[in-house]
């Protein structure tokens, strides 16, 4: 199995109880702030989302854009966002690598928790691949989570590349070997270079997101 399938397979599994997720204490007001940000990052825009997963932050955005297309890898996550995601929203099933060329008009574009599964030799080509859907001059959001002892995952290894892996286990006993980044400032900045432009990182005590803007014409 590629580490592509690995972490579809990882999250198709874990897809029932990922929401638990959202429900650790120590987060809560950190949740708050951002669930309250987000949206205004989205106003009146037409959203592509990747990994959108079970839509949590999706039904933030909804009521405010004037449209959102919610993809990810795989069906499991999606079933359950279509009940939770309301009005304009539209569905597919999509691998963040290779973003179906027939998807287009968006001004604007989310990852949630996403930037942090992709391998670092893989972001250019991930945002590349994000870019070549979105128009001139379109807003994109990247959120994740920033490591804090005591409440993430601990870390198990590092790689050549400087990839971070955890060992995480589901309830049913599994447990999995899942690629997952704390990427700090500066990286996210170099990692726009040439692709996109302003970028603006913030962060608070769990969680970091950083905005750009695609280059303009
Ligand atoms: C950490 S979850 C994030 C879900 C959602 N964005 C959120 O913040 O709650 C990662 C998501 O990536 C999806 N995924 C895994 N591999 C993928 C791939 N190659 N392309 C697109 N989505 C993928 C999983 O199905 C899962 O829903």
């Amino acid at each position: 199995m590629s580490a592509v399938e690995a972490m579809q397979a990882y999250y198709a599994q874990r897809a029932p109880e990922y929401d638990a997720v959202y429900l650790k204490p120590e987060r809560q007001a950190n949740l708050r702030q951002l669930e309250a940000w987000l949206p205004t990052q989205f106003a009146r825009r037409n959203v592509l989302e990747i990994a959108a997963g079970t839509g949590y932050w999706s039904q933030f955005i909804a009521p405010v854009a004037a449209s959102i297309t919610l993809t990810d890898a795989n069906l499991e996550p999606l079933a359950i966002a279509r009940d939770r995601v309301q009005g304009r929203a539209v569905f597919v099933q999509a691998d963040a690598y290779a973003l179906p060329a027939e998807l287009g008009g968006f001004n604007a574009a989310f990852a949630g928790f996403w930037l942090s599964h992709v391998p670092v030799s893989r972001r250019r080509e991930f945002l590349q691949g994000l870019h070549a859907l979105l128009a001139p001059e379109s807003v994109v959001v990247l959120m994740d989570n920033r490591y804090v002892a005591g409440s993430s995952t601990p870390i198990s290894e590092r790689d050549a590349e400087g990839n971070t892996w955890q060992l995480r286990p589901l309830e049913d006993g599994s447990q999995f070997r899942v690629l997952k980044n704390f990427p700090r400032e500066a990286e996210l900045q170099a990692m726009i270079e040439g692709l996109g432009e302003a970028g603006v990182y913030r962060e608070t005590e769990y969680f970091w997101t950083f905005q750009y803007l695609t280059p303009g014409i």
